[in-house]
């Protein structure tokens, strides 16, 4: 393995918490928990039945009165947020503008008929209010269900759907690359058959024309005569906090509910050794908030430890590749969290765009969500940190709730390896496995796993406690299952090496094959299909379909493919488009049955095609890529 490191910290060096942690995990996060304001003590650190993990049980606490009410004597006039909008507008909103709107809501909420335990939709752009709307939820113990605002109305009708959300939060429209996405116009799509669809309320971002029906309020009408003042529900520790749906191996999403007393006390510990958060900090999270890193570190972790931050609410590169550096300069960021296809993105516009910045004000660097190659890890550093600032490269998941193998300047100075995210969290025990649940040797690729219990641990799959067990506890018995290679260097330091299922990581974002495939297969004229990943120079990894038409159907596929894309966009999403579709007659197969994604993944990529004795039916490899051989010739002379 790469012996390249780099020898940069912040001077932080508390072995006594690693120490601790490893003697008892369980008294271990005991002690973190004291962080947080409970309004009753818990009576039980941890109730462990295999594979369900209940923290802190019998205390009482509040997400809303950690975010905000314990800042309000210290740090009242202290701005929260600092939101840049798109057009370029300003807006600060300080801790008590955020706990005034946020009881406001709360009793918005209540007025119309929320109770303790019900679910919420929000459908919003990255406005100030989606937060606010999150807060309030908390507040009254209604459980939140954000949807990225990216997603089709037959994506968001399904989670509506299944969360079985009374009210849904939305706006008219949100900015996207200075045009208007209007989503008020999905919601009225999506809901059109849900009639326990009790009322939309609607905030007026775009203004651009909407239809309002009785259901329908507006945000500003509804806030103008609500009551400031609304106290924090005292919920369990185990109460809901929220559902967040993701992508995975099956043909539906998964409704990923997280609890309250433990994903806090993760996400306040986590916030503080990763990224040492100081009074003085300015925090900058690109993640929007429809995701998992914009629920856990732009919405709740930088709230409990009262820091400032940046939040942005549109595209990254618009009007031009500056933006955002020139947000960093604008508000003197200091530690500032993105995406390795953010930082190839910005990679390829050039040194001389960042460099005509003053970013001198950053102290520390962060990445999630894909493997970050290391020349990319290097550039982060040489130019945007200039060789001052640590990286860390965060791995986790939705259903970790927050970050389990991360650098931690905050709590100890290590030597940095471009492209690994170095060890686990204290508290946290990580091995990498083989297929029989053995420990594999360093340097040697297996299967990722967690060996115990964590705090910000999902409860459960919401309504699906099988599905819970069956996704992430069958594959080796009493250990939490990623789905995540990795290895471990002869160091100790853990590399991660992409997913080892069925799921893509398209600029980040996870999308299932089995959901699209399924999408495409609705399609009147397809009969199969199979979509892989294969590597891109931005995005990490691109959509390839490959689809089998009808008996009888003519390749027009010019058309055809425009019409599978289209109703991909329209089922799905546009996130989940494939670059290519490919129509071929049959697809490779393992004796079994299965497709063999690798085997098609292996061609769309020009690899070279391993053992293929597995086959079904030998003819099909040769076929698919037949194909693919005369689709790719075509492509480079279209392209001349
Ligand atoms: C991948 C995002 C490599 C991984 C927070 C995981 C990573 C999936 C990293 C979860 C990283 C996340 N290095 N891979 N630092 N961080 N991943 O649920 O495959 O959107 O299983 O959560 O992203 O994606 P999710």
């Amino acid at each position: 393995m790469m012996s390249e490191t780099y020898n940069i910290g912040l001077g932080n060096n508390n072995s006594e918490i690693r120490k601790k942690a490893d003697s008892d995990f369980v008294s271990f996060w005991d002690e973190q928990a004291k962080n947080l304001s409970w309004f009753s003590p818990w009576k039980k650190t941890l109730d462990w039945q295999p594979p369900f993990a209940r923290w802190f049980v019998g205390g009482t606490i509040n997400a809303s009165y950690n975010a905000l009410d314990i800042h309000q004597d210290s740090k009242a006039n202290k701005p929260a947020i600092l939101w840049e909008g798109e057009k370029g507008e300003s807006r600060i909103l300080t801790y008590r503008d955020m706990w005034i709107q946020v009881q406001k809501f709360s009793n918005v909420l209540k007025s119309l008929g929320v109770q303790k335990g019900d679910r919420i939709t929000i459908y919003l752009p990255m406005v100030p209010e989606l937060p606010v709307a999150m807060l309030a939820c908390a507040r009254i113990g209604a459980i939140h269900t954000v949807v990225f605002s990216g997603f089709s109305a037959a994506s968001i009708r399904d989670r509506i759907d299944d969360s079985k959300s009374k009210v849904i939060i939305t706006a008219d429209g949100g900015y996207r690359r200075g045009k208007i996405v209007k989503l008020k116009e999905v919601i009225d799509d999506a809901i059109k058959d849900l009639d326990f669809v009790n009322n939309v309320i609607v905030l007026e971002r775009t203004k651009n024309k909407i239809s309002m029906s009785s259901k329908d309020k507006l945000w500003n009408d509804l806030m103008k005569d609500a009551s400031a003042s609304c106290d924090a529900e005292k919920l369990d520790s185990t109460h809901p906090l929220y559902i967040l749906y993701t992508s995975g191996t099956t043909g539906k999403p998964k409704g990923v509910l997280h609890g309250t007393g433990g994903y806090l006390t993760h996400l306040h510990s986590t916030f503080k050794w990763a990224f040492d958060i100081k009074d003085s900090d300015v925090f900058f999270c690109t993640a929007d908030i429809g995701w998992v890193t914009g629920h856990s570190y732009v919405v709740y972790a930088p709230l409990l430890h009262g820091a400032t931050e940046v939040m942005y609410e549109g595209a990254p590169d618009f009007p031009d590749a500056s933006r955002m550096w020139d947000i960093l300069q604008k508000y003197k960021v200091t530690i500032f969290y993105t995406t390795p296809t953010a930082l190839r993105m910005f990679m390829k516009f050039g040194d001389d765009i960042p460099n005509s910045f003053d970013l001198s004000s950053l102290r520390l660097l962060g990445t999630v969500g894909e493997p970050i190659n290391p020349e990319v890890w290097r550039w982060y550093f040489k130019i945007i940190g200039k060789e001052k600032c640590p990286i860390i490269d965060t791995w986790w998941q939705t259903e970790t709730g927050g970050m389990l193998i991360s650098p931690l300047p905050g709590l100890e100075t290590i030597p940095l390896k471009p492209g690994s995210g170095a060890f686990a969290i204290p508290g946290v025990n990580i091995d990498v496995f083989d297929e029989n649940g053995v420990g594999v040797p360093p340097n040697t690729k297996g299967y990722l796993v967690v060996r115990n219990p964590w705090p910000g641990m999902l409860l459960t799959l919401w309504g699906d406690d099988e599905k819970y067990t069956t996704v992430y506890w069958s594959k080796y018995e009493n250990y939490y299952y990623p789905g995540d290679y990795a290895l471990k260097d002869e160091d100790g330091y853990i590399w991660l090496l992409g997913r080892a299922d069925d799921v893509l990581k398209v600029a980040g974002h996870r999308i299932g094959t089995a959901e699209l495939e399924s999408c495409i297969v609705s399609h009147n004229d397809i009969v199969e299909s199979a979509v892989c990943g294969i590597p891109d120079d931005v995005k990490g990894e691109v959509i390839i379909a490959f689809a089998v038409l009808k008996h009888g159907v003519g390749v027009n596929s010019d058309n055809l493919e425009k019409e599978i894309s289209e109703k991909i966009r329209k089922d799905i999403g546009a996130i989940a488009t494939p670059k290519q579709i490919y129509f071929v007659s049959k697809l490779p197969k393992t004796r079994s049955g299965k497709i063999m994604r690798r085997l098609l993944k292996a061609i769309a990529s020009n690899e070279k095609i391993g053992d293929v004795s597995t086959l079904e039916d030998g003819t099909a490899v040769t076929e698919v890529q037949g194909v693919f051989d005369e689709i790719q010739k075509s492509i480079k002379e279209k392209s001349g």
